[in-house]
């Protein structure tokens, strides 16, 4: 823990230096050849007692390092760089801090990770008090009818129980309030929002959602997956402004922690409008662009059910837009999530034994979008937890693979959080790419240890899974 937080700490230190470099560095040319008229090459910054990790295995590690605009222009011994130093270098010691290439996260939602960050912030709370409570001073702070938005509970961490309406009710009698779970495929809603929304002990559970309700039939406040769009439709888009302000918060964030590049995929989500991702495209990402706002690199993948309009872009103006900007390809989702009781399962839910999860599309419009979109070049990435979800995604894979032919297509399975015994392999065998986030080895483990294990042996989940091979489980 403690060496992570050093490198961290190193890293951000480094590449605030590097930064200021690249914004000054023209500066910096233009003066010296003012001065000093000379053809040798001279870089801007020499950084050395470094432990700078190259990648490279014939020579992987190095105590300083040359820079010039921004780039690094060599690696070795400080001796060794003497012939770049001139009158204008700077010199950083290091004094035997860990340099790493700048991280790269697999997946993140920049806007979303963005705007949660000035909002409800729920994450870690251990306690049903402690939800009441910070939902109460968020409305104390509220204007009378506004929305008080945020999430990121986690009812494993309070022993399991799920949250309703009437926890918060008392506090929020002024405001509707929507709270998504740190998963994001489930939230709480309080009554004024159920009210607002129309979701009665009447309303029939949309396709691929679920609306919680009491054995009386009456809504709890907590709706799952697609049935949170009966909320989120209510609730009034973000601006334009909170959305750029969102990203280039979240950017600088992921920064502090020594990444520099993300896959990002963006605000889609089971029952959300595909136009939102599209929006967010012109008006933030391709915004921040052209303005040089952009500080960490992208890689966007845009929703699987508008795959051609994704191809005539790339079509017209290929993957990179820019050195930030890189059209990545589709996704699509299968089932919900763990925490929620929507990942689908070959066997129901222990606590839920009526529940095997959900499948939030169809196999044969997600088969047919797939054929369609890996026919045209794009990269599929589908979201899939439950074992079962797995197992339909990857005879998906196998079958569209073998009617479109060989190519290097990197078909990618979300998650890949639960498979089934043997499944593990097909990944290898079918060169499909198992996407697994640790933080979802971490719900995941929360909600194995509180609840005892849910539908599926213990043995055979750890047993099958990625995340041993990774050393993750003590
Ligand atoms: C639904 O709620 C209304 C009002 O509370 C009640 O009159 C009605 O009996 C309920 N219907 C069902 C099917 O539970
Ligand atoms: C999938 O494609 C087939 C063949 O083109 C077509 O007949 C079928 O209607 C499509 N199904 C869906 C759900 O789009």
């Amino acid at each position: 823990m403690n060496r992570f937080i050093v490198i961290s700490a190193s890293i951000a230190i480094f590449l605030s230096i590097l930064f200021f470099h690249l914004l000054n560095s023209n500066y910096w040319l233009k003066w010296r050849a003012s001065l000093v008229p000379s053809t040798k090459l001279e870089v801007d910054l020499i950084v050395k007692n470094g432990v700078i990790f190259t990648s490279d295995p014939s020579f992987p590690v190095a105590d300083s390092m040359a820079i010039r605009d921004g780039r690094i222009l060599r690696v070795g011994s400080y001796s060794s760089l003497q012939d770049l130093s001139g009158y204008g270098t700077k010199e950083l010691n290091l004094e035997g801090k860990i340099v790493v290439p700048g991280f790269i996260d697999s997946h993140v939602h920049l806007i979303f990770a963005g705007l949660q960050m000035v909002r409800v912030q729920l994450q870690g709370v251990n306690q049903k008090d402690e939800v009441v409570r910070t939902v109460k001073e968020a409305a104390l702070k509220a204007k009378r009818g506004s929305w008080i938005l945020g999430g990121g509970w986690n009812n494993d961490l309070w022993g399991g129980e799920l949250p309703v309406a009437s926890w918060i009710d008392d506090v929020t009698s002024d405001n509707p309030v929507w709270l998504t779970r740190m998963d994001g495929h489930m939230g709480l809603a309080n009554s004024v929002a159920l009210k607002l929304a129309g979701v009665t002990n009447l309303s029939k559970d949309p396709n691929g959602g679920t609306i919680m309700r009491t054995s009386d039939g009456e809504p709890t406040g907590l709706l799952i997956d697609a049935a949170m769009e009966l909320i989120l439709a209510r609730i009034p888009e973000v601006s334009v402004d909170e959305r750029r302000e969102a990203m280039l918060r979240a950017s600088s964030f992921a920064l502090t922690r020594g990444v520099t590049a993300v896959v990002d995929f963006g605000r889609y989500f089971p029952g959300a409008p595909v136009e939102r991702s599209w929006k967010d495209f012109s008006d933030v990402f391709q915004w921040a662009d052209s303005s040089g706002k952009m500080i960490i690199r992208v890689c966007l993948f845009f929703p699987m059910e508008t795959w051609s309009r994704l191809y005539d872009v790339i079509h017209k103006a290929g993957h990179a837009l820019s050195n930030w900007i890189y059209l990545g390809g589709v996704k699509a989702f299968v089932d919900g999530s763990l925490g929620s009781n929507s990942a689908l399962f070959h066997e129901p839910y222990f606590d839920d034994p009526h529940n095997s999860g959900l499948q939030v599309m169809e196999s044969e419009s997600l088969f047919n979008m797939t054929m369609a979109s890996d026919k045209s070049g794009l990269q599929v990435a589908i979201h899939a937890i439950g074992d079962r979800a797995n197992d339909l995604i990857l005879d998906m894979y196998e079958s569209v693979a073998s009617t479109n032919g060989k190519r290097d297509r990197r078909f990618r399975i979300e998650h890949a959080q639960h498979l089934a015994p043997g499944t593990a392999d097909r990944f290898g065998k079918q060169g499909i790419i198992a996407s697994v986030q640790i933080t979802c080895s971490v719900m995941l483990m929360l909600r194995s240890e509180s609840l005892g294990w849910i539908g599926l042996k213990r043995d055979h989940i750890f047993s099958s899974h990625f995340y041993q091979a990774m050393h993750c489980w003590r």
